[in-house]
């Protein structure tokens, strides 16, 4: 494994960080099945894998439950990274990024994960209903009482991104350090949108749906039908990745493969590896084949030749259809 700085901080991360939204029940396409979650954590450990990303929405915590069990011991050696905005109860202050509901999920968070602090805490969307400067306010409060070690964000236009880290700076609260985007080959409109705003900020970038749901991965062929359990089944995310121009794309990644003796997931993700914005991208395996697979991307060496033919069936476009 080989590990980089996130953005400008000091600490220290593997280059593919372990997502954990499959690690639950809460839709059909998930792993469902808390034995089988925990070997594919102690694999990705094994292999050498030192960040773990969650969320408290991921099948309403269960996510959150497995990986705390999973560290248990050993936790200090990893760095876990954990969300907070989606609903978690009906009724007012239920969801969102108000001071009330930052401070009461941080400690749900922590109970779950069975640890006493959190890595990095990241705001999981931007909430139209509460002050930027109340949200950050509460963050900085969980910093300076030791419960998180550094603040983080996903998705949002460029120009709110961009008064959040205005508004930490001229108020003195933490600053996002952290940036969790979609990205990946088919995916590519945070290039003119986000990832412009990190590489000058000295943000670090953690792509979220590396492999478009699947999509990269070659398993899914035009004009047919997904095999029934597959997330194109029963996720309309991967099902709408599904377009002339991706499957041109795809083609491209597919052709490089087989001259490489890689996978296609393998170039898609070494694709995004060799963007120089980029610190690691989040992998979702459902198998521990698809994590080894997936882990052995960092030694895929593209040429800027290659790294061209993939992206030449797109022009990546803000605002995007469908994004906000
Ligand atoms: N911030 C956000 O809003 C946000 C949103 C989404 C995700 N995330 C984070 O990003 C992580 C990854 O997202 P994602 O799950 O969408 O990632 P992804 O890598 O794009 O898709 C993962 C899916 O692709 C298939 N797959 C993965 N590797 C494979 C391989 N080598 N061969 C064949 N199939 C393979 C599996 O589905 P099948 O086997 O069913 O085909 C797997 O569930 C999540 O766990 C979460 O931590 C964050």
């Amino acid at each position: 494994m080989e590990y980089t700085y996130l953005g400008d901080t000091g600490l220290e991360v593997s280059r593919f960080c372990l997502g954990c939204m499959n690690f639950g029940s809460g839709e059909p396409w998930m792993i469902g099945d808390r034995e089988q979650s925990k070997e594919i954590l102690d694999r990705a450990i094994d292999l050498g894998i030192n960040f773990l990303d969650t969320a408290n929405v991921y099948s309403q915590g269960e996510s959150e439950g497995i990986v705390g069990e999973a560290i248990e011991g050993r936790r200090d050696e990893l760095v876990v990274a954990t969300k907070v905005y989606g609903p978690m109860r009906e009724g007012p202050n239920g969801q969102g990024l108000s001071r009330k509901h930052v401070l009461e999920q941080a400690e749900r968070s922590l109970d779950r994960l069975g640890t006493d602090y959190i890595d990095l805490y990241q705001t999981h969307r931007w909430d139209e209903n509460t002050p930027i400067e109340e949200t950050l306010s509460a963050l900085d409060h969980l910093v300076n009482e030791g419960k998180v070690r550094y603040v983080g964000a996903s998705t949002m236009p460029n120009w709110k991104f961009q008064r959040a880290l205005y508004t930490a700076d001229v108020e003195n609260y933490e600053r996002f350090v952290c940036m969790q985007p979609e990205y990946n080959a088919v995916d590519r409109h945070e290039e003119a949108n986000l990832l412009p705003v990190c590489e000058e900020e000295g943000v670090g970038v953690i792509p979220w749906s590396p492999l478009a749901g699947g999509f990269l991965t070659g398993k899914y062929e035009r004009d047919t039908d997904p095999e029934e359990g597959l997330r194109a089944d029963a996720d309309e995310y991967t099902r709408n990745r599904f377009t002339e121009e991706n499957w041109d794309v795809l083609d491209e990644v597919r052709a490089i493969a087989d001259e490489r003796d890689a996978s296609p997931a393998q170039v898609s993700l070494a694709w995004l590896l060799h963007k120089p914005v980029v610190d690691a991208p989040i992998i979702g395996p459902r198998t521990i084949d698809h994590l080894e697979e997936n882990v052995a991307a960092v030694d895929v060496d593209l040429s800027d030749e290659e790294i061209a033919r993939i992206e030449g069936p797109k022009r990546p476009s803000w605002p995007a259809e469908g994004k906000d």
